[in-house]
């Protein structure tokens, strides 16, 4: 949440934050910022809404110098216009600050400062830090990064601050504690960012930034310390993905890219587990005997990332026997489950950031549990903080609406689930072979279902001013029903519910009325005939009630396509992997829904891509 970038160099520092801001806009998009020292100065210029308007200002303006700072924001504390807009500065506009987070104790800071006569212009927490650290100056003298360490040790909460001092013009300071920062190490300058994307078309040498760490950044390099000063070092990484995964190629939006690209990133996350007929993690950091001993799962994950869970739920459990609860992160730490020693909790998150979940792995560790991460982003602060981690190899995620990442978190879960058959002995070496094998074969059948989907489309637009749409699964498609009403709630802003089929008789189903459109993702008829019979009972009585039928299952489910009314054939895939195919038309239609009712399909309002925080 909140996109930061800074920079010291010497190319024009206006243009590579802003530049930068642009590819990190899908973190926050309420407002945007900047902030440049220079022969004028340190100047300021924010907007409230999108970039374009932050450029419409820039072009008023002369801004030049070779320090700057830029940020995009995601509104937590004060209204998305102008004056809460980041930077923030001192009374005496020597200080800008920048922050992505939350600073818990802002309002017994605000309340101190204004005891002492400040005056505090806008209402975000973040003002209070210009002031502090420009009394600190005052106070103390000393250099920049001396004083915001003072201030750090004050500060409660999460975030990552970035400040300019016109008194240093060659500098950037910054802090972090809980909230993502990343270094960008080129020759003869030096970046900042909220993750990669701010300043790869520059460089791909980063180091990350530790907790409660402060740096400071020049032409020449950087120097790291902890909040008391002490040198603390980073972890460096090569970046391994070029600017071209970061960019449109050609696509309207960057979703209907990432839809494409699924089965890349399916095939990338499978790539290299299987070595001499063995399933092997990532990262891994406890033992085969500990892995034996696991006597339950919990799986930890927000929004889309816990429906994968969902899915993960049934191919461990059916793959293992051992028991599996799947929980909103958010609500994990807070009704205090029962973890022990025995315990796997497995964090799933593409952005490695989310705070729910980052704070429910802390809450696993507390009490001993392992913890294994399941990430889209290497080194992020989730897979930091766990034991074990398996990596999906999606490639940056740029629309907000999560797409490929979701089929890739389902291939590691579902590896997982292999993982754990192989130490537990539920499964034969050869049966897990052929199990990765099945898996292995699924980004052919994603590319199929990708090349058949323009009907969907034509149905979307059919469909797009109705006033609900209803999901219906059973097994793991009822994750993918619920999947699909997620999808279309946050992209066409249209009321959509998901419900296991079963449980329509049960309340729901006084929803349908004549015409409403229900989708119906069917369970295989030869994986799963009983559930598949009795689900071919729930769409006959949503029929019978007047719903418009629109079904997903295999071409030749003919009993099912008797009772569509719209019939999207997916090819025959073993049940376990079936949301791989039915998910796909889901995500197409709610973009094409999106897109048919004038909806930003990539940036969906009050969203941002990642969450951090509570
Ligand atoms: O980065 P994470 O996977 O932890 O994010 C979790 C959710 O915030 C995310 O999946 C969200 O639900 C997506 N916008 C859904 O498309």
């Amino acid at each position: 949440m909140c996109g930061i970038v800074g920079y010291v160099g010497p190319r024009r520092a206006l243009d590579v934050v802003v530049e930068g801001l642009r590819r990190l806009e899908y973190r926050g998009y309420d407002s945007s910022g900047v902030a440049v020292i220079g022969a004028d100065g340190l100047q300021v210029a924010k907007k409230a809404g999108r970039i374009e308007n932050l450029d419409k200002e820039l072009a008023t303006r002369s801004i030049t110098g070779s320090t700057a700072m830029g940020h995009t924001r995601w509104a937590t504390h004060g209204a998305p216009n102008d004056r809460n807009a980041h930077p923030h500065t001192d009374a005496s506009g020597r200080v800008a600050v920048i922050h992505n987070g939350i600073i818990e104790n802002f309002g017994a800071l605000r309340a101190e400062l204004e005891r002492d006569g400040v005056e505090l212009v806008s209402e975000t927490d973040t003002e209070t830090v210009a002031h502090l650290v420009a009394a600190q100056l005052e106070a103390q003298g000393g250099s920049l990064a001396d004083a915001l360490r003072a201030v750090c040790r004050r500060l409660q909460g999460a975030f990552t601050l970035v400040l300019l001092d016109a008194q240093e013009p060659d500098v950037v300071v910054a802090a972090r504690r809980n909230s993502p920062l990343v270094l960008g190490v080129g020759d003869g300058e030096t970046f900042l960012g909220s993750d990669v994307a701010a300043f790869i078309e520059f460089t791909r040498e980063a180091v990350e930034l530790g907790q409660n760490q402060i740096v400071e950044i020049r032409r020449d390099g950087y120097v790291i310390t902890d909040f008391d000063g002490k040198p603390a070092e980073g972890t460096p990484f090569h970046i391994d993905w070029d600017l071209t995964a970061a960019e449109k190629g050609g696509y309207e939006y960057f979703m209907l890219k990432e839809i494409q690209e699924q089965p890349a990133a399916v095939r990338d996350t499978l790539l290299g587990h299987l070595v001499s007929g063995q399933i092997v993690l990532d990262e891994q950091r406890f033992d085969q005997q500990e892995l034996r001993d696991i006597d339950k799962v919990f799986i930890v994950a927000c929004g889309t990332a816990y429906h994968a869970g969902m899915i993960g739920k049934q191919a461990i459990e059916h793959w293992t026997r051992v028991p599996v609860e799947v929980e909103m992160a958010s609500e994990f730490r807070y009704r205090d489950p029962v973890l022990d020693r025995q315990t796997l909790v497995v964090a799933i998150s593409q952005s490695g950031e989310t705070a729910d979940t980052l704070e429910a792995v802390r809450h696993a560790r507390d009490q001993r549990a392992k913890v294994l991460a399941i990430c889209n982003t290497n080194g992020a602060q989730i897979p930091r903080e766990s034991d074990a981690v398996i990596y999906t190899h999606a490639g940056p995620e740029i629309g907000v609406a999560a797409t490929k990442t979701f089929l890739a978190q389902v291939a590691a879960v579902e590896l997982l689930g292999l993982a754990l058959a192989q130490a537990r002995g539920t499964k034969y070496g050869d049966e897990i072979i052929r199990e990765f094998d099945d898996l292995c074969s699924v980004p052919d059948a994603i590319a199929e279902v990708l090349t058949v989907v323009e009907p969907v489309r034509a149905l979307a637009r059919e469909i797009a001013q109705s006033k609900t749409i209803l999901f219906l699964g059973r097994h793991v498609g009822y994750p993918v029903a619920l999947e699909g009403a997620l999808k279309l709630k946050e992209l066409a802003y249209m009321h959509a519910e998901g419900f296991p089929a079963g449980e329509l008789k049960h309340g729901p189903i006084a929803l349908i009325e004549e015409g409403l459109p229900v989708v119906v993702v069917m369970p295989s008829p030869t994986g799963r005939p009983l559930l598949h019979q009795k689900m071919l009972s729930n769409v006959a009585e949503i029929k019978a009630r007047g719903a418009r039928t629109i079904v997903i299952s295999e071409a030749d489910d003919s009993a099912a396509r008797n009772l569509a009314a719209h019939f999207i054939a997916v090819p025959s895939v073993p049940t376990l992997l079936s949301p791989f195919v039915t998910t796909v038309p889901l995500q197409v239609l709610a973009a094409e829904i999106a897109q048919a009712r004038g909806c930003d399909v990539d940036k969906p309002r009050n969203l941002a891509k990642s969450v951090t925080v509570e």
